[in-house]
């Protein structure tokens, strides 16, 4: 069985999650999912940030201790993952002992090689970003970016990682190993990134600064910057568990692909001996009228508030449909409506409304056998065989959208079949012909369900299982299997109903627009 380790990133804890975290966790579940259904041993690891200067600033506003404070706010971020679904199998902290042991030896592994060193520095540091800044940062005016807050002129004394020493070595590698960050197009921006030259990298902060970090092993004095013991957690998560690492995919957003995830963290790896992932997932950013949904920006949405009112599959759903994954996507509440409406509530509700039905009113809930294929059958069969080889290699590369949208042609395509065939028509005739076409056209609209649901399970599992259910029929253990088209509901007793995707409250009941 082939190993399979994803990673989200981990969140800072300093707010609630909001929506762009809702989505890396389910666009990373979805693939986990789906690598599960083709039969590999999948580990799926998800977890909370909880070091750092913003987490200490506001445990500090709030009055009580940090660790009190990451208890809370780490059971808010946890709490969320059910509601969503998500199969992850473990969930970390980076207060945890189990990272901070490995964080600790790592960092002195490193200082025993030589790898660490320690300097006096002067510099601009932008306490938002807990990062000391360069000139090539400043504005063409010479002012900093917004996004750094404020900055100051400090100078102090600091453990710096040999970082620069080695950029020839990442550059080569990121060229030998050209779909080591997808989407490729985000690959040759690091390359870019890399024409300039690197600066070895501040990894301590001292002590007066900030407490609220993983002390140097060997210099009790300062803490470990943020991202260094950050980024070790998918490491240290496993660090126990044989055969698991390297990670098969880190999924993050765009916004801390460089330098983080593909500059310090293949360096980090590379200097501690460590094997390197095999790649990188950075996805775009779901943004409100064109600006990123964030905590800071008060634009965010809460996740929960769309689940309760449309369910977690309906919201996973939308997620997986709306994002091409690498670009960004303004979410509008008008959108959503219009994907639960027409895809889901629409579309497929319909196709599930009509197939209990029909089988309930004319063949007395028992699916019957199909009998004459003709050429209507067959070409919704040749389509059945088309979308699924279209499908798999989309999900394998990650463009489940695409994915979604071609099982729903196919719904669509059911449905018009439905039409064509018109059972409640061939209901009302006495004639044999048209008793066997009406039993056919029953048994194609429920294997066209089933297959459909199929294709879909990775992206809304309960819905699946729940249709599933209604058709009497309990799926085999390899999916793939599942996929062909055959007969394997003949026979079986369906459920007289099932409401999927009721329809949304009116406007004035639902919560305000975001
Ligand atoms: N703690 C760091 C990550 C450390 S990983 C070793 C961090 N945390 S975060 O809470 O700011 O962001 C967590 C993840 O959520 C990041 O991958 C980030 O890109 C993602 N998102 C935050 N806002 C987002 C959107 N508006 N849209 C999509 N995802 C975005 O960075």
């Amino acid at each position: 069985m082939k190993s399979f380790y994803i990673t989200t990133a981990i969140d800072y804890v300093n707010g609630s999650p909001h929506l762009g975290h809702a989505y890396e966790k389910v666009l990373s579940d979805v693939i986990a999912r789906f690598r599960r259904q083709l039969g590999d041993q999948v580990r799926f690891l998800t977890g909370v940030d909880e070091h750092g200067q913003k987490v200490q600033a506001s445990a500090k506003r709030r009055g009580i201790p940090p660790q009190q404070f990451v208890d809370e706010v780490s059971a808010e971020f946890r709490a969320l993952l059910p509601k969503l679904n998500i199969s992850n199998d473990d969930f970390i902290r980076t207060t945890e002992e189990r990272h901070k042991k490995v964080v600790r030896t790592i960092l002195q592994q490193l200082f025993d090689k030589g790898e660490i060193y320690k300097a006096e520095y002067r510099g601009f540091y932008s306490t938002r970003q807990e990062q000391f800044l360069q000139e090539k940062d400043r504005l063409p005016d010479g002012s900093w970016p917004e996004i750094f807050g404020e900055v100051t002129e400090i100078t102090e004394s600091n453990y710096f990682f040999k970082l620069k020493q080695y950029q020839d070595w990442l550059v080569d590698f990121l060229t030998k190993n050209e779909n080591f960050i997808f989407p490729p197009y985000r690959q040759k921006q690091v390359l870019e990134f890399l024409k300039e030259p690197l600066n070895d990298l501040c990894i301590s902060r001292p002590r007066e600064r900030l407490e609220w970090g993983i002390a140097l092993p060997f210099d009790d004095g300062y803490v470990t910057y943020v991202w260094f013991d950050a980024l070790l957690n998918y490491y240290s998560a496993v660090a126990d568990l044989p055969g698991v690492w390297p990670a098969t995919w880190h999924v993050i957003g765009k916004d801390i692909l460089v330098p983080p995830h593909a500059v310090y963290w293949p360096i980090m790896l590379h200097a501690a001996n460590l094997p390197l992932p095999h790649g990188i997932i950075a996805h775009g950013w779901w943004m409100t009228r064109g600006a990123k949904m964030s905590k800071s920006t008060g634009n965010a949405l809460n996740p929960l508030d769309l689940v309760e009112e449309f369910g977690t599959d309906a919201f996973r759903y939308f997620l997986i449909r709306e994002m091409n994954v690498g670009q960004d996507s303004d979410f509008t509440r008008e959108q959503f409506l219009v994907r639960y409406n027409s895809e889901l509530a629409n579309n497929l509700g319909n196709l599930v409304n009509r197939t209990l039905n029909m089988t309930t009113r004319f063949a007395g809930g028992v699916v019957p056998a199909a009998e004459t294929g003709e050429d209507a059958e067959t070409e919704l069969q040749n389509l059945w065989a088309r979308t699924r080889d279209e499908v798999l290699p989309l999900c394998e590369g990650f463009q489940f959208h695409a994915a979604l949208e071609r099982t729903m042609a196919f719904v669509t395509a059911t449905n018009a079949y439905i039409e064509r065939r018109a059972p409640w028509k061939l209901g009302k005739s006495a004639e044999p012909k048209d008793a066997a076409l009406l039993r056919t056209s029953l048994a194609t609209m429920a294997e066209a369900l089933r297959l459909a649901v199929a294709l879909m399970q990775h992206v809304t599992p309960a819905t699946t299982e729940k249709i599933n259910a209604v058709l009497g029929y309990q799926p085999g253990a390899t999916w793939r299997d599942e996929l062909g088209w055959g007969s394997k509901l003949t026979g079986r007793k369906v459920a007289e109903s099932l409401v999927l995707f009721p329809r949304p409250a009116p406007a004035d009941k639902a919560p305000a627009k975001p």
